[in-house]
């Protein structure tokens, strides 16, 4: 970058770069990428309206205002909850995981309690429960579910402690698609005088839409908040989510304001200061567009071709259904789950492979979208074609242990393989790995990428 160019170079550049990302078709990138309706231009047009806009004062971008207020409306309806629920659009489920828990850790702090505070949170509740009581110095305190991977509510109140700061709850876990027992995990919570946060990120925008699916919202009234992504099953660009509060007064510990300094007075809803309406204006835009019609009809497409899927995968000796989802999130396992991942990929399906842990065995994880309704078939049948028949043989780096490795070296040797060809013994490396020594591993990968 260190000449100018013309602007038509740097496109064409732009493209090849955009191409280098993968060739994923329409449907084919699971958990990346949610495909549905067709928003592409509705969703451009906002995103180049407002890409100059700055929520750093929103007296001077009122558009800011009423996109927020308008989506946490929407969000208000969809989620049984009245007039009080109040809420922020943030960058993402992260974002508003992150958020929920320092509103609820200064909330208690506010009253009086000091000393190290801790969460409670299932082993199925998302990595950002643990990132966020890694920014916000939480000890996480988690508990264990049950065999269809529901939080169980005893071990939860087993946990709590008058230092805790939040419960979480999952509506759907993101690894099985079940919904945790809310209602009674909140008596526990009310009853312990707890803040209950039910993380929603995947299936607030599907689940309202699902007939009979179990109640998870504020309808319970031990629900103190919510977090909902709307760049998930809500189909809008990359960057929006929502953080939702049962009244003000509870979402008054998320703001952040000072007049400490030489400079212009801060007052922030949300991590970043500085940013652009361009995602927002793309939920709103999308969010008007679909309303709540056109999102009932997506998920009863997403929910048809997941039915079909499970009646697939039940039938088939080859696969194994991990559990019975509540939602359209499907985690299927095979006698090789790794090669069997690969072998999908090599048809063109983008197959996130998750590892064991607890009695959860590794695993695909298939993000079932409304896109998936005219492929199902096709998925389907590659799924069955492509499934191994025998456990795995075979070991990256001829016996030795990724544990073996100086972590300052994992980088080079992942660099050095072929992933395209390694990436099954890659994957089945991390697997046996325990949980401290693969975060290790990736990231010193991570590291290793940005250079
Ligand atoms: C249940 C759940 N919570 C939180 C998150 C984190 O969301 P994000 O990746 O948008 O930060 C996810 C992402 O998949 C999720 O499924």
């Amino acid at each position: 970058m260190e000449q100018a160019r013309s602007t038509d170079d740097v496109l064409a550049e732009l493209r090849e770069i955009a191409a280098n990302d993968g060739t994923w078709g329409f449907g084919r990138a699971f958990t990346y990428v949610f495909d549905g309706p067709d928003l592409g231009d509705l969703t451009a047009e906002a995103m180049r309206l407002f890409a100059g806009s700055n929520g750093l004062d929103p007296t001077a971008f009122p558009s800011f205002v009423r996109f927020e207020n308008d989506l946490v409306a929407f969000a208000r309806t969809i989620l049984h909850g009245d007039d009080e629920i109040v809420g922020s659009v943030t960058s993402g489920g992260t974002e508003s995981i992150i958020l929920a828990t320092k509103a609820a850790r200064d909330a208690l702090r506010a009253t009086g309690v000091d000393g190290r505070l801790n969460m409670v949170v299932p082993i199925t509740g998302h990595a950002a429960f643990h990132k966020a009581a890694a920014y916000l110095d939480l000890d996480i305190r988690t508990t264990a579910v049950d065999e269809g991977f529901r939080a169980i509510p005893d071990a939860i109140e087993g946990s709590i402690d008058e230092r805790t700061a939040l419960v979480v709850a999952s509506a759907p876990s993101y690894t099985h698609g079940v919904v945790d027992p809310v209602a009674d995990i909140g008596a526990i919570a009310k009853g312990a005088g707890r803040w209950l946060h039910v993380d929603a990120c995947v299936g607030g925008m599907v689940l309202p839409f699902i007939d009979d699916s179990p109640s998870f919202d504020f309808s319970i009234d031990a629900v103190d908040s919510m977090s909902m992504d709307l760049h998930k099953y809500g189909y809008t660009p990359k960057g929006a989510s929502l953080v939702l509060y049962r009244n003000a007064a509870l979402r008054s510990h998320q703001f952040f304001a000072t007049a400490g300094w030489t400079g212009y007075p801060v007052a922030n809803a949300t991590v970043q200061s500085t940013r652009s309406a361009a995602s927002l204006a793309a939920a709103w835009a999308a969010v008007s567009h679909l309303g709540p019609a056109g999102y009932r009809a997506l998920a009863a497409d997403s929910m048809r071709a997941t039915t079909e899927l499970l009646g697939v995968i039940r039938a088939n000796e080859a696969l194994e259904l991990v559990t019975e989802p509540d939602s359209p999130l499907v985690a299927v396992t095979s006698a090789d789950v790794f090669g069997h991942a690969q072998a999908m990929k090599k048809r063109g399906w983008m197959v996130g492979v998750t590892p064991s842990f607890a009695h959860s065995p590794a695993h695909m994880h298939l993000t079932i979208t409304a896109a998936h309704l005219p492929l199902v078939g096709e998925l389907s049948n590659d799924l069955v074609e492509t499934a191994p028949t025998e456990s795995a043989s075979g070991s990256i780096l001829g016996g030795m242990d990724l544990r073996d490795i100086d972590p300052s070296m994992i980088g080079v040797l992942l660099d050095s393989l072929d992933l395209d060809r390694d990436r099954a013994l890659v994957d089945a490396a991390i697997d046996s790995l325990d949980p401290d020594a693969r975060a290790a591993v990736i990231s010193a990968f991570l590291q290793h990428l940005y250079r």
